[in-house]
């Protein structure tokens, strides 16, 4: 079917309920469907919205158009869990189609206030010439999932900004609420964080930009993301248009962070630790990420594992993308790390320790397993994942833990193509004549490789045949390793 505009953004009410069933059974049979990644039932997933911990569980939404691979009328899709592992799929939450979301209730985040999850999110309208007008909207949500929107709007937007002002992460500090919202500045047409400020989340008072030292951010800045972390302030947001000059980078769009002492609320002022801003995942697919600070003590990050503007091959199947596994944050030396969250181990069905300095770890393998590595220093190899024992079918981690220091991602030779003007390797480097660990987790079409225990992590989809399942080194010399094979459960 062609996506017309008047098709993307017409009510769902247009859809009956066995086009719905239709779609979601043909999905349900797609060998890319991952087990234990949160993944749409039919139609395109985005960003993740409203993380929270509320009434004895783990909340996350997602954007979703339901009904094609395509980015048309958004709503919120609910998904809850009792160990950030096991998503439970509620469906659809938040309902567009009001006078200030009629197209689209778009990214947004959830604090919990009193006894109910208040979640805040932008409202995309339309007028009859296309243009634009951003709201930002308010919605309780009850004990028992049910949500009331609040019918106006918290705040209109400046006039000092474009119609691009939107993604609001509520923050609640101190009992004052503080608004932080990507916004495009009208004059300069550059990217900016627009920070508000409320004593009720009625009134709300325009602070200002923050005041940073980043440097030029691009033209606009999506998904702005404030979490505390081991006594630093970590700001998260997806900088569009920024210039190589400020950031090296490969994908369309870079999801990345910078780490700062504290974020003033009164003067908006950023207290940077360092003035640079770093990728936060360096393989090819995560973008707007969102962490919170959880009530347990712990800074919890996922991510939309897809990207704006890049076609996948499962639009083809009326389906795309999925979130990343839950992250829980640390920093150490001004870096931030990222971990799977130890309840990963209760998917696990039964761990092998695989034999040491074999050519072949695992002949059959599957695609739902976690393989954990340590390769020894001073050696270069090729590991090959979801392969057919030749580098012509394979998943490429080329390693270089000698003089080079390095780890490359190819993505070239392991199945359908995509995205390819936009690089099928991705690489960092690695101090030189060190050991590697890698934790690595492969889901069907997606990949999560966690490095030398969180300090680097590498996202990426790929879409091979079923019967690629062999985890091997490419060639004959003996590569010195340890390590385990964990076939993995749905969830
Ligand atoms: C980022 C984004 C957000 C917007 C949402 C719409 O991927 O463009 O800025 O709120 O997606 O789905």
């Amino acid at each position: 079917m062609t996506w017309t505009r008047e098709k993307r953004y017409q009510p769902y009410s247009a859809y009956s309920e066995i086009i719905k069933q239709s779609l979601e059974k043909k999905v349900a049979t797609s060998i890319y469907k991952p087990g234990f990644h949160i993944s749409p039932a039919s139609g395109l997933l985005n960003d993740p919205n409203g993380f929270s911990y509320y009434n004895g569980q783990w909340h996350v939404f997602y954007q979703a158009f339901p009904f094609g691979a395509v980015h048309g009328l958004k709503s919120w899709v609910h998904c809850i869990s009792d160990d950030l592992v096991h998503w439970h799929n509620l469906g659809i939450a938040l309902q567009p189609g009001g006078q200030f979301d009629s197209h689209g209730a778009y990214s947004g985040s959830a604090q919990v206030i009193d006894d109910q999850l208040f979640l805040m999110y932008t409202g995309n309208v339309r007028d009859n010439d296309w243009h634009r007008s951003s709201f930002q909207l308010g919605a309780w949500m009850n004990k028992h999932n049910e949500i009331t929107k609040i019918n106006a709007p918290l705040i209109t937007a400046p006039k000092h900004v474009t119609d691009h002002f939107r993604d609001p992460q509520l923050l609640k500090i101190n009992g004052t609420y503080y608004a932080l919202i990507g916004a495009q500045d009208k004059q300069s047409l550059r990217g900016e964080f627009s920070l508000y400020r409320s004593d009720n989340l009625k009134d709300w008072q325009d602070m200002g930009y923050v005041q940073h030292e980043l440097g030029d951010l691009g033209y606009m800045i999506e998904c702005p993301n404030l979490v505390y972390v081991n006594d630093k302030v970590v700001l998260i947001f997806c900088p569009q248009g920024i210039s190589k000059d400020n950031l090296q980078v490969a994908n369309i769009y870079p999801n990345v962070y910078a780490i700062g002492s504290e974020l003033d609320l009164e003067t908006g002022k950023w207290q940077a630790e360092q003035q640079t801003i770093v990728q936060l995942d360096d393989g090819f697919d995560v973008y707007a990420s969102q962490a919170f600070n959880a009530p347990d003590g712990n800074a919890y990050l996922i991510s939309w594992v897809g990207l704006p503007e890049i076609e996948y091959p499962t639009d083809q199947e009326n389906w795309a993308h999925c979130l990343s596994l839950v992250k829980q944050l640390k920093v150490v030396n001004n870096q931030l790390y990222q971990l799977p969250v130890p309840a990963m181990s209760t998917l696990a069905d039964a761990e092998e320790i695989l034999s040491e300095n074999q050519q072949q770890l695992v002949a059959d393998a599957g695609q739902q397993y976690e393989l954990k590595l340590n390769l020894a220093a001073n050696q270069t190899g090729n590991l090959l994942l979801v392969s057919d024992g030749t580098t012509a079918h394979s998943l490429q981690l080329k390693f270089d833990t000698n003089d080079e220091g390095y780890l490359i991602v190819d993505r070239s030779n392991v199945g359908e193509k995509f995205a390819t003007s936009y690089g099928e390797t991705r690489q960092i480097l690695l101090n030189t004549h060190q050991a590697l660990t890698l934790d690595i987790f492969i889901d069907h079409s997606i990949c999560e490789i966690f490095i030398n225990g969180g300090e680097k992590v590498m996202t990426l989809r790929f879409f091979a045949p079923q019967q690629q399942t062999m985890i091997a080194f490419a060639g004959q010399n003996t590569i010195k390793y340890s390590g385990s094979y964990l076939s993995l459960s749905n969830m």
